[in-house]
């Protein structure tokens, strides 16, 4: 697009580009800009004299700089202003180059012809940008992917070999979602990164991963633990730790894997220093294991067992109270108390959820395969709805009545 208000420089500058370029030329800046607005295709460069009545080059550029449809067409401006400060003008305010009147074919064009190459230069380079953000972003998801596999194998395995491990990790994970967040919104900073939320919940999803290591006679067993049985039981932080460090060289300096580190060790320390496995103490038990042992203690509380009753909410809550600075963190505790609620709400929704889903195989299961119609699955589906109704009704006045 050429611009200028001199019919006859605007010919000799359309004549000495229009064999190289399809040229848009316009005597009036404020017919340029309406034209420009009303547009959805932009030129790839626009040629603007300076001074012009009405909107003059300086008016134009700005106003074209400061839309956004605008603002990366490059400007050159042809003027037969011999000022150094004009010219300079014309640089700060954006223009890629500053032609002086009068034209000399030879030299627009090739004036024009080394922005084409830097503007050909420029495009190259954001496409080559953009290949590399997808490929990046390709790499983060499957990286990411990754990790929600592994996570999702090792759970699996672990449920597989004890279900009571299986469902403990998904209420602890819960319970550490809260307890993070109430702490991280505290305003103290723990050194936990805000940023690392999701990757320290999907971490601490792996903190007994180690049970796949222990005989199943021991996880299995409902009376007292020998003390050799008691060890291997123990075992269960270091073997993880273990198979952690060893392939760690793999990832060096990486988040998930130094998270889940921390937590599969640590989780079962005290901060009196009479935890396992290596008898840390107060601030040297690793902060996320701090938060984890109160999920994973909540949790053992209050979940029901073959060889135990679960504890009510009050009697976990005033175990975990009595723990602050014998078992547990005292900030942690403060931050469960002022949270326990939301653990008890999470717990019973989850619990809920799973009778749910066990009520809805049952269903399955028992259901006669009818040739299927709408109607016959609508019906199905609506007294598995009522049944869970039921089953939520049932949770409900027995939470009731234990509190
Ligand atoms: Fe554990």
């Amino acid at each position: 697009m050429i611009i200028d208000d001199n019919d006859t420089e605007l010919l000799v500058a359309k004549k000495a580009l229009e064999k190289q370029y399809r040229i848009i030329d316009i005597n009036n800046a404020k017919a340029a800009l309406q034209r420009l607005a009303k547009s959805t295709i932009m030129p790839d460069f626009i040629l603007l004299d300076v001074a012009m009545p009405g909107v003059n080059g300086f008016d134009f550029i700005m106003r074209l700089k400061t839309s956004e449809k605008t603002r990366t067409i490059p400007v050159l401006f042809i003027s037969g202003d011999k000022e150094n400060t004009t010219e300079m003008e014309a640089y700060r305010l954006g223009a890629v180059d500053f032609i002086r009147k009068p034209i000399i074919p030879d030299l627009l064009r090739k004036r024009m012809e080394l922005q084409a190459d830097v503007l050909e230069y420029k495009n190259q380079m954001n496409s080559y940008n953009n290949q590399l953000q997808q490929a990046a972003s390709f790499q983060a998801r499957n990286a990411m992917n990754l990790e929600y596999f592994i996570i999702g194998i090792i759970t699996d395995l672990i449920s597989q070999k004890d279900p009571y491990t299986g469902m403990h990790t998904i209420c602890v994970s819960k319970y550490m979602e809260i307890l993070l967040k109430e702490m991280l919104l505290s305003g103290v900073n723990y050194g936990i990164d805000p940023a690392d939320f999701e990757l320290i919940l999907l971490s601490s999803r792996l903190h007994d991963m180690g049970k796949i290591g222990v005989p199943d006679a021991v996880l299995s067993k409902t009376g007292k633990y020998t003390d050799e049985e008691f060890a291997m039981m123990k075992s269960h932080t270091t073997m993880a730790a273990n198979a952690i460090q060893k392939y760690a060289y793999l990832l060096p300096n990486n988040k998930f894997l130094y998270y889940t580190f921390q937590m599969a060790k640590y989780h079962h320390e005290r901060v009196d220093g009479n935890g396992y496995p290596d008898r840390l103490a107060g601030a040297n038990i690793p902060i996320l294991a701090r938060i984890l042992a109160v999920a994973d203690v909540y949790d053992g509380l209050v979940a029901e067992r073959s060889y135990k009753k679960a504890k009510t909410h009050e009697e976990a809550y005033n175990i975990i109270t009595q723990g602050a600075g014998v078992q547990f963190d005292p900030q942690v505790v403060a931050a469960f108390q002022r949270v326990h609620m939301d653990l008890h709400d999470a717990g019973t929704v989850i619990e809920t959820q799973m009778q749910q889903n066990m009520a809805m195989s049952q269903q399955v299961m028992n259901q006669q395969p009818v040739a299927g119609t709408q109607a016959a699955a609508n019906t199905q589906q609506s007294q598995v709805a009522q049944q869970a109704q039921q089953v939520r009704e049932n949770i409900k006045n027995r939470l009731l009545n234990k509190q």
